[in-house]
């Protein structure tokens, strides 16, 4: 299948050679599916298709079954009732390598990636290329594999080294990389889930590119994405689920927006209107000339009371560096901190949490929960002095567990959080509904300063207005806010004023009326906003 072509550079990467060149083939055929967890009833009869030469979008609002619907096809979880038929033949799928076999490839929502190895080992992990001859057909040819992985970064377009430990990579760049391991299945049916979350608008434009090249190539794509736009831009066909089921399945173009949204939360979202801004208050965080050599220079903001504080600039140009820095988890080189004008020194995270301010990290995998604890714990997490009864020296802190309670149960309902009860552990939510648990977590906190680092990502519509209708009570409550997105119009929604960082450096800074989206994006790209509005600022090569 298509491990066949590894080492052998004449195959081209996206030409799969057993996918039958007969237009609109039905490659799979889902029909009565269903799949009980614990406590859930995640899939309820679902009948899904997918055609040969098709991108066929999946949508639906967080914790609908999107991702449980694809792992059941791609083998990681067994379906408890239904029927699957790949090219007209019934199929049990037993396991992600026999998926793999049957040539169904999964990029994943969650990166499936092993950050001690090579950018080409994980490329290659499952398939690595093997020498030919009986001599070293055991020996795993590490010349070749950085080979193979070095075409298929080349064929995304993408600057990345096939030797450089995937570790030493950003998030953006461990798509990429997950999504050339997919690509050197060299399969026909191509799963993605959220794969555009983490990446910047030029590597999106790149990911359609390749999406579209395998679908004229005669693959199917199945594609799921909070981002209703990229359906429109992307998909031939549009499938929206609800609570475990399948509400519909559309043409694209028979699919605006409105009725999509409809379709998914079974009533229509307006659009958050632009808040009506209020007067900042005092200043509550300063941060002066701010430098970590190579990744950020000279970078000063304010934000104070009652503010909502923007910090915009292409993926990639030091905007969450810049947030890690202000909250210690990485070091500066130089520049001073003031919290409500005092100068201070945070040497840790902790430190900074003592010090009022919070950090929502954009990895949160990573950064932002434990897992393997249940949501209730995960949500108090950073209050925990706020729920103590009493303390015993040197034994430990009596928790007041009925104030517990009754505050998540309120967060897990005003965030509309699904899971089955408080206590369920957090690896079993859905995606969206792990990013909810950590912005609950800062919600909770006595922080005053909070820091978001794409808050929404992942989320669905209905939770972004949410999440930002929070974002604005927080401010209206006296807190400060720095608010790291991607989404130019969710800046323009929810800001007062925004920072633009360019390579490292603040650029230009907006205030609330000289707010545009198209004001963020041409300083964002050239490091200037155009003829009038914006204070730029100016560059120390420039003095
Ligand atoms: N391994 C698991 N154990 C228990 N429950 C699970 C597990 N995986 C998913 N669920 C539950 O099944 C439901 C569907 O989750 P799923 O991950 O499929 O949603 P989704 O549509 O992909 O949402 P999102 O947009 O947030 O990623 C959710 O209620 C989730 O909590
Ligand atoms: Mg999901």
């Amino acid at each position: 299948m298509g491990q066949a072509s590894i080492g052998t550079p004449a195959v081209s990467t996206f030409s799969p050679d057993h996918v039958t060149p007969v237009d609109h083939q039905l490659l799979v055929e889902m029909t009565g599916i269903s799949k009980r967890f614990p406590g859930v009833l995640a899939l309820s009869d679902v009948t899904f298709d997918l055609r040969a030469r098709e991108v066929h979008a999946l949508l639906g609002a967080n914790g609908a079954g999107k991702s449980t619907l694809i792992k059941i096809l791609a083998g990681v979880y067994t379906k408890d009732a239904g029927v699957i038929r790949l090219r007209g033949h019934e199929t049990e799928i037993r396991s992600p390598r026999h998926a793999q076999e049957l040539g169904i490839a999964t990029i994943y929502q969650e990166y499936n990636l092993v950050p001690d190895l090579s950018v080409a080992e994980n490329i290659c992990l499952g398939h690595l290329p093997k020498g030919s001859s009986p001599l070293t057909k055991f020996i795993v040819s590490r010349q070749q594999m950085n080979r193979h992985a070095e075409r298929i970064l080349r064929d995304l377009q993408v600057d990345i080294s096939p030797t450089i430990p995937l570790r030493r990579l950003g998030v953006a760049k461990q798509q990429m990389v997950e999504i050339a391991k997919a690509l050197s299945l060299e399969s026909g049916i191509y799963i993605m889930d959220e794969p555009t979350a983490a990446l910047s608008s030029k590597e999106i434009e790149e990911l359609f590119r390749v999406t579209r090249s395998m679908r004229d190539r005669g693959c199917g794509v199945v594609y799921i994405s909070h981002r209703l736009e990229e359906v429109g831009m992307l998909a031939d066909r549009v499938t929206v689920m609800r609570d475990g089921r399948c509400v519909d399945t559309l043409a694209a173009e028979n699919a605006p927006t409105s009725r999509l949204v409809q379709l998914m939360v079974g009533h229509s979202v307006e659009r958050a209107a632009r808040h009506p801004g209020c007067a900042p208050g005092a200043k509550l965080l300063s941060v002066d000339r701010l430098s970590r050599k190579g990744i950020f220079e000279d970078v000063s903001l304010d934000i104070c009371e009652g503010e909502v504080v923007g910090l915009a600039g292409l993926m990639g140009s030091g905007r969450t560096e810049v947030a890690r820095a202000i909250f210690a988890a990485d070091r500066a080189d130089s520049g001073e901190i003031s919290v409500r004008g005092k100068p201070i020194r945070v040497k840790s995270p902790n430190h900074a949490v003592r010090e009022g301010l919070c950090y929502l990290p954009e990895d949160r995998k990573k950064l932002g929960l434990v897992l393997s604890s249940s949501v209730r714990d995960n949500i108090i997490l950073a209050s925990l002095a706020r729920f103590c009864r009493f303390r015993i020296a040197g034994k430990g802190i009596w928790l007041d567990q009925h104030r517990i309670r009754k505050e998540v149960v309120e967060r897990v309902k005003s965030l509309d959080i699904k899971t089955p009860s408080i206590g369920q552990f957090v690896e079993s939510l859905s995606g969206g509904n792990q990013q909810k648990v950590v912005v609950a977590r800062w919600l909770c906190s006595s922080a005053r300063i909070f820091l978001f680092d794409e808050p929404t990502r992942g989320v669905d519509v209905n939770a972004k207005s949410e999440i930002y209708s929070l974002v604005r009570t927080l401010a209206a409550e006296g807190a400060g806010i720095l608010l790291i997105s991607s989404e130019v119009e969710e800046l323009v929604d929810a800001c007062d004023r925004i920072y633009i960082l360019r390579q490292g450096r603040i650029v230009a800074e907006l205030l609330r009326d000289e707010i545009s989206k198209e004001a963020i994006l041409a300083a964002a790209l050239t490091g200037t906003t155009g003829e009038d509005g914006g204070r730029h600022r100016t560059q120390k090569e420039d003095l």
